[in-house]
Order: structure tokens, then sequence, then C-alpha cells
């Protein structure tokens, strides 16, 4: 990282240029909602910083789990659908919104480059690790492209991606627009929206509403993949903010709500105990059986959806589903 954290730019090869937007952009207010978060009843974390090196390492795992079925459910979508979507499109800009490894990403790339030779490829994720990863393998494997990487957060920096002119392609993969509530997502779709030239065009990837079962099971998975991740987050406040939180006294907990049709992601303390966060100068005193809110994955159908995007000047122009029905991409455009 530039300067111990700090913005910076840092060329690290002809085609790549990589902006580093983290103590002002994604961890700028780890100290506030942590603090927050935790200070509050009931107790909450936000997703956002599940995803350091370890977590984006453990999220990659989940995507390959047997119950973990969303990956391979839009990753077959895509393959079906990208390159009619693409030429149809015809952008020479991909905007990726929270790309992790980028591994689906391919079936957007290939037909975009065989498109438009020195097209651009923006991936924006807080995960360094992630963007940096992605940057040097796409980069091997795509003569010609262009990559701006920009480590930073989707909810605050997109002010920073200027329309340069270019035909853009804004892509939201792997069904995390679900992990907004309702109100937080109309705003980021509105924040997105305002991205968009009249060209341009929104694909958005989101898992659909299905039986109990099916849903609970790709988040309680069998190897505790699922149970890692989710107790990854109690390792990163500690790292940033030098605190105890010990992640052993907590149990993972999902399960669906039917009414609201989300998964609800929580840490459950199996124990009575208190821990230190030292750079906020702060105790937490966790109950026997007290629950940390970490994560919530709404469910869609397409009707829903469809009232989301209008909502937000954004018409719904095409949309794909997989074999099952289990999950779905929603081609927008701006109204
Ligand atoms: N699109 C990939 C990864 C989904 S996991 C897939 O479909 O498999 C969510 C990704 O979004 C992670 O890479 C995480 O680091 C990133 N992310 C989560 N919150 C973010 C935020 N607020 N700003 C930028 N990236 C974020
Ligand atoms: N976007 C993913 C989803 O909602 C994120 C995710 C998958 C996740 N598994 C998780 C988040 C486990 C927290 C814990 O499916």
């Amino acid at each position: 990282m530039a300067g111990g954290g700090c913005t910076g730019a840092i060329e690290t090869a002809a085609e790549i240029l990589i902006d580093v937007h983290l103590r002002d952009g994604a961890l700028a207010t780890i100290a506030d909602d942590v603090r927050e978060g935790l200070g509050g009843t009931p107790k909450e974390l936000p997703p956002k910083y599940f995803y350091d090196e370890r977590g984006s390492q453990l999220f990659e795992q989940i995507t390959r789990l047997p119950e973990y079925y969303p990956t391979r459910a839009e990753q077959q979508i895509l393959d079906r659908v990208a390159a009619e979507i693409v030429s149809a499109a015809g952008p020479s800009e991909l905007v990726e919104l929270g790309p992790g490894s980028a591994r689906k990403t391919h079936a957007l790339l290939d037909p975009i480059l065989q498109l438009s030779q020195g097209a651009t490829y923006v991936p924006v994720d807080v995960s360094e690790s992630a963007i940096r990863e992605l940057a040097d393998r796409l980069s091997d494997h795509y003569e010609g492209i262009r990559i701006h990487g920009v480590v930073g957060d989707f909810e605050r920096d997109l002010e920073r991606l200027r329309a340069n002119g270019d035909r853009r392609l804004v892509a939201f993969l792997g069904g995390t627009l679900g992990n907004f509530d309702q109100r937080q997502r109309l705003a980021f779709l509105r924040r997105t929206r305002r991205m968009l030239g009249p060209d341009d065009r929104l694909l958005i990837g989101t898992d659909l509403v299905k039986d109990r079962k099916r849903l609970e099971a790709a988040y309680n998975d069998s190897d505790g993949v699922t149970a890692e991740f989710n107790r990854n987050v109690l390792r990163v406040v500690n790292a940033n903010l030098d605190g105890d939180l010990d992640p052993a006294r907590f149990d993972h907990v999902a399960f669906y709500d039917e009414r609201r049709r989300r998964i609800e992601m929580r840490l459950r303390a199996h124990e009575a105990h208190s821990a230190r966060i030292e750079g906020l100068g702060m105790d937490v005193v966790f109950e026997h059986g007290e629950e940390i809110r970490t994560e919530i994955s709404c469910k869609f159908t397409r009707p829903a959806l469809e009232r989301e995007y209008a909502a937000a000047s954004l018409d719904l122009i095409g949309w794909y589903s997989d074999d099952e029905n289990l999950f779905a991409l929603s081609l927008t455009r701006p109204t």
C-alpha cells in the first residue's frame, strides 16, 4: 500500500494503474462504525470489513463449496448471455463493483476485448489484495487490456470514476446488491445510476427467493468455511483497532427470515465475556447468547427488483436466469 495506506497511485506495469483510497475510503469509517456498531443494541458490524486478504481468500473458498450455488448459477448465465449483452451494449470500458477474484468476469472481458482492443477494465474493491491479484492475472491473460484498479469503497468512492466518454458497462455481480437493506439499495442504485450516460448499461446479479433448505445450506456449509469467514470480521477489527475480540468465543449463525426474504448472518457469544478495543478506548460486554449482526443477504423476485430499479430511474431491459431459476442477471439502462 502506498505511503502506509494513504491515497496513492502506483504504476505497477505499463498497462496497470492501481489507485488506493483506503484510509480516506474503506477504512476511514472503521472507528466510527465499530464504536457505533458494538456500542449499540443489537450489536452489529458492517460487512465490508470481512474482506482483508484472509477474508478474500475465505470468500473465494466459499464460491467453490458444493452448497454455495450462486457462483455456479451466475457463471452458467454469464457463459450463455455475456457475449449477447456485450454486443448489444458495445462497451469499451467495463467497471466492476466488488469483483473479488474476478473469475466470472472473463465471460464479459472475452467479448469486450474482441470487440474493442485496448478496452479498459475498472475493478473497484475494498480488498487491496484482491485488486492486485486480479490485475496481475488479467494483464497476463489479455493482451492489450488496460486495467485501472480502484481500491476503495463502492459506497463512497464512485464519484471518483468520472465518465471519460467511453461507453460503459457497469457490472455488480455475486448477489452483493442483496447485502444492502432496501434503503441502502435504493441509495446505491441511485448513485450508480448517476455514473451512467444514456448508452451505458448496468448489469446486476441477484440471488432469487427459493426454499429455505437450499438457502440455509448455502450459508451453513459442512466444512465451516462460512463460519470462519463470518468470524474473520472480528480479526479485521482487532488488527485495525488494536482489539482482543476472541473469534473462538462466537458461533456462526445463519438463517432465512422468510418474511423479509433474507438470510441473516450473526456471531453469537457462547459464553458471557468482555473484550477490549484499545484503539477506541472501549470495553465491550457480551452476555451469554448475545449476537452481533454481521451480514444480510436479501433474496429477490423479478417484480420486486423491477420496482426498485424504477425507483432509481433504471429500466429493466434484460432478465436472464439459470436452468434451475436459482439466480438472475438483470440488464438495466438509465431511463
Ligand atoms: N463479485 C465476486 C465477489 C463477491 S463478494 C463474486 O461474485 O464472486 C463481495 C466483494 O465485494 C468482495 O470482493 C469484497 O471485497 C467487495 N466489497 C464488499 N463491500 C465493499 C465495499 N463497500 N466497497 C468495495 N468493495 C466491497
Ligand atoms: N454476496 C454474498 C452472498 O450474499 C456474500 C456472502 C456469501 C457472505 N456467503 C457469505 C457474506 C457468508 C457473509 C457470510 O451470498
